[in-house]
């Protein structure tokens, strides 16, 4: 069964205790914080007193995925604002390996993103220092986008990646998650579904988070 990790930024902004307590009540695993800076992604979503306001009512672990330049200056930040997994992206460190250290030194998750552009080998040396790796299913910045057919092999090569090393960590896919791909994507191997407009679009967000979480992989 795949964990689930509802992404906030297509909550209703005006409501979101309301939204963040539906995710509570919901079979979701994670609630996920998109925080986005205008620089690494073309688009600025919210930051740290919005993510530290949802970890207020959430019951559920923060799933915080950080699409912002130099993301070292603000891991602790997060962390205080209640971040429970960090994603940092691949594209942003340059020194991936010693900010992946300071996120777990932090007491946090540590995870790491790659834009789809950037192939899953990239991530060979440091796979053993990861909980999580997000692939990125459209290019970040945007909830609502169509999600890109390759994610699919880049999944698999990652399953394969990850059993050649004997180690251990969640596969989480994001952007464009819907109940089409949601199946195909669990038999690549996902461990960790986002989806944003797919459940808060809905006329039945809890409804769609449970089939999310049983769609079997028959
Ligand atoms: C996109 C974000 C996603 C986004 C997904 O840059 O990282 O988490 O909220 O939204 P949907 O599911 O609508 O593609
Ligand atoms: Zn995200």
């Amino acid at each position: 069964m795949p964990l689930i990790a509802p992404s906030t930024l297509a909550a209703d902004f005006a409501n979101l205790q309301r939204d963040v307590e539906m995710i509570n009540r919901s079979a979701a695993d994670y609630i996920h914080v998109d925080i986005m800076d205008g620089r690494f992604v073309p688009n600025i979503s919210f930051g740290l007193p919005v993510c530290a306001a949802v970890k207020r009512h959430a019951t559920k672990p923060l799933d915080v995925h950080l699409m912002i330049v130099e993301p070292d200056k603000y891991l602790e930040d997060f962390r205080k604002a209640g971040a429970d997994i960090i994603t940092v992206h691949f594209e942003t460190c340059p020194n991936l390996h010693r900010t992946l250290q300071r996120i777990k030194e932090l007491g946090a998750l540590a995870s790491v993103a790659i834009n789809p552009h950037t192939p899953v080998a990239f991530l060979s040396e440091v796979l053993g220092e990861v909980s999580q790796v997000l692939i990125m299913s459209v290019n970040p910045g945007f909830g609502g986008q169509s999600f890109i057919e390759n994610t699919y092999r880049k999944v698999r090569e990652l399953v394969e990646l990850r059993a050649d090393a004997d180690v251990n960590f969640d596969i989480e896919v994001d952007g464009g998650v819907n109940g089409q791909n949601a199946s195909l994507l669990i038999d690549a191997g996902v461990d960790v579904l986002v989806a944003g407009s797919f459940v808060f679009k809905s006329a039945d967000p809890l409804a769609i988070i449970n089939g999310l979480k049983n769609n079997s992989s028959s």
